[in-house]
Formats: structure tokens, C-alpha cells, sequence
């Protein structure tokens, strides 16, 4: 008996999800689908290769380098990298030394258990990146994971960065006029129109400006704002998974070890099954 009021109460449940199934398509079908600014007129991000990426990819020290002088001389300004020590930076190629004098220039928080105040001292190699103080409008997020919490990762950030576009008059691929298909979506007093950002109005200042806004040691590209906009999401890859490489380095000797024994498998198997006379 109770079998058959569960059988009963499964039938009924599948039912109704079959008929909401039923009615959300045709409600779709009928609607089409929705017709948003946004639906029309955020880009996705165009490809950046970068030395770190697949299985084979290694760290580019000179990029990273360089994105690390962006992130000092432009993004610092209001994001912080709190998930970063100071002595992480000997991946980039600094030796102790130059990441101690890296260390001092920042102020980092220091608590005194005995007095229980917090002062700022100069930075050591085992501190973070201290917290940084923005006081313009929005919220700057921290960069140390910005990379692997957006969707997009490397490549939307620069895409982002080079994104800033003039509203007026502007066109999505299909030729169709923003402002004219949709006048209400002017970009609000304080925000900056950006197609790359999940709804096109952005608190960020565009950051880069000017080509040679960053001086690059001698040895490197120029600076131009493409060349710092890669920079800095490369440096950004590294500052969300620092050992990224080294991951991919060790699983090659697993790879290998696996082939290694499949042949070995396979070997044994046709010596164990050989028709042996
Ligand atoms: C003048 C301050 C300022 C500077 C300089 C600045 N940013 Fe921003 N940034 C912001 C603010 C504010 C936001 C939050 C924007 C929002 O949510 O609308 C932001 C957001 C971001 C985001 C997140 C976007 C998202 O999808 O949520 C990224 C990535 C970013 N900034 C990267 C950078 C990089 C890289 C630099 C340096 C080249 C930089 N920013 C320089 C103020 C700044």
C-alpha cells in the first residue's frame, strides 16, 4: 500500500515539474530572449597569450617584472594585494636584498601585544602587502585573486583596462547605436562607460592613459598602455596562483610515470595471456 502512495506521490511530483518545464519554454519561446543593454552590449574579452599559459607554461620573470612596476606605479594607488608577502616577490627574480628595500617602502600595520595599540612600521620581507586607504567613489576590490574571480580572468583584465570608450555614438558590432536603442542608459555622473564591465558603467578611473606612464627598466618593450595593460594581468595570473608553473612542472614526471606503466601493463598482459605450445 505505501508502495503504491509513493509511486503515487513520484508520479505527481514528476508531473508538475514536467508541466512547469512545458510552460517556461513556451513562455520563452513566445518572449524571445531578453532584450537588455547589457544582452546587446557586453564585449567579451579578446585572447591574451601569455607565457604562463597550458601545460607547458613557464613564468615570463621580465613580465612579471614590469606588471609589478605597473601595479606599484598606477594600481597601488587603490587596490591592495593582501594575499601577497613581500618575500613571494623572489619569484620574480629579486634577489634578498632588493625585496628587503621593496619592503621599506611600504607602511605596514604593527601591533604591540604588550600595549595592545597598532602603529605602522616600515615593511619587512615576511609582511603582507599592507591595506590601502581609497577615499573616491566605489570599491576598489583587491587584486591578489581578481584574476581567478572573474570570469574571463587574465585576458578581462586587460581587456578592462583597454576598454574605456567614449559613449557617445557608440556602436556594438551589429551596428546597433547604444544611447539610440536605449537612451535611458546613459552613463550615470561619477562612472565611466566601459563594455567590458558586467554592466558597462564602472567606478574605476580609467587607470592607463598615456603610453610611457610607467618607466621601464632598459631591456624591455616600450610602455605603451597595451604593453602595461598585459603586464599587469600577467603579473596578476602570478599574484592569484604563484605556483602555478611549478604545478605544471611536476605533473609531467606523473604523465610520464602513467604512460610508463600502461606499457608496462599492456606487456604483461600479453605475456600472461600468450598462447604458449
Ligand atoms: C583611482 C583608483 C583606481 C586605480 C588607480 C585603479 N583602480 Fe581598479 N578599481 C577601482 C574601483 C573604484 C573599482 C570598483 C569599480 C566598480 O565596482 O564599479 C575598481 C575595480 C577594478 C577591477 C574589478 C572589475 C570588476 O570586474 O569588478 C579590476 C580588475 C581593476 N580595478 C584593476 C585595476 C588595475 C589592474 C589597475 C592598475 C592598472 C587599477 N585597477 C587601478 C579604482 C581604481
Amino acid at each position: 500500500m505505501i508502495r503504491i502512495f509513493s509511486i503515487l506521490a513520484g508520479l505527481a511530483f514528476s508531473f508538475v515539474l514536467a508541466l512547469s518545464f512545458v510552460f517556461e519554454a513556451i513562455g520563452t519561446a513566445k518572449e524571445g530572449l531578453p532584450n537588455t543593454v547589457e544582452s546587446n552590449f557586453v564585449e567579451h574579452p579578446h585572447a591574451l597569450k601569455l607565457a604562463s599559459d597550458g601545460f607547458f607554461g613557464k613564468w615570463d620573470k621580465q613580465q612579471l617584472q614590469r606588471g609589478f612596476a605597473v601595479y606599484q606605479g598606477v594600481c597601488q594607488n587603490c587596490h591592495s594585494l593582501k594575499f601577497v608577502a613581500f618575500r613571494d616577490l623572489k619569484a620574480l627574480g629579486y634577489d634578498d636584498d632588493e625585496v628587503k628595500a621593496i619592503a621599506k617602502q611600504y607602511q605596514v600595520p604593527a601591533y604591540n601585544a604588550a600595549t595592545g595599540e597598532v602603529k605602522t612600521q616600515p615593511g619587512k620581507p615576511t609582511d603582507h602587502f599592507p591595506p590601502v586607504v581609497y577615499g573616491g567613489k566605489g570599491a576598489p576590490p583587491d587584486l591578489s585573486l581578481i584574476t581567478k574571480a572573474r570570469h574571463g580572468g587574465a585576458p578581462y583584465v586587460h581587456a578592462l583596462l583597454m576598454g574605456y570608450k567614449d559613449q557617445q555614438g557608440y556602436k556594438n558590432e551589429k551596428g546597433l547605436e547604444l544611447l539610440k536603442a536605449f537612451p535611458d542608459a546613459k552613463t550615470p555622473e561619477g562612472l565611466y562607460f566601459n563594455p567590458y564591465f558586467a554592466n558597462l558603467n564602472i567606478a574605476m578611473p580609467p587607470p592607463l592613459t598615456a603610453d610611457g606612464q610607467v618607466t621601464y627598466a632598459p631591456g624591455n618593450p616600450a610602455a605603451t598602455k597595451d604593453q602595461m595593460a598585459q603586464d599587469i594581468a600577467a603579473f596578476l595570473v602570478w599574484t592569484a596562483e604563484p605556483n602555478l608553473a611549478e604545478r605544471h612542472q611536476k605533473g609531467w614526471p606523473v604523465v610520464l610515470f602513467l604512460l610508463l606503466a600502461t606499457v608496462l601493463a599492456y606487456m604483461a598482459k600479453r605475456n600472461v595471456w600468450a598462447d604458449k605450445h
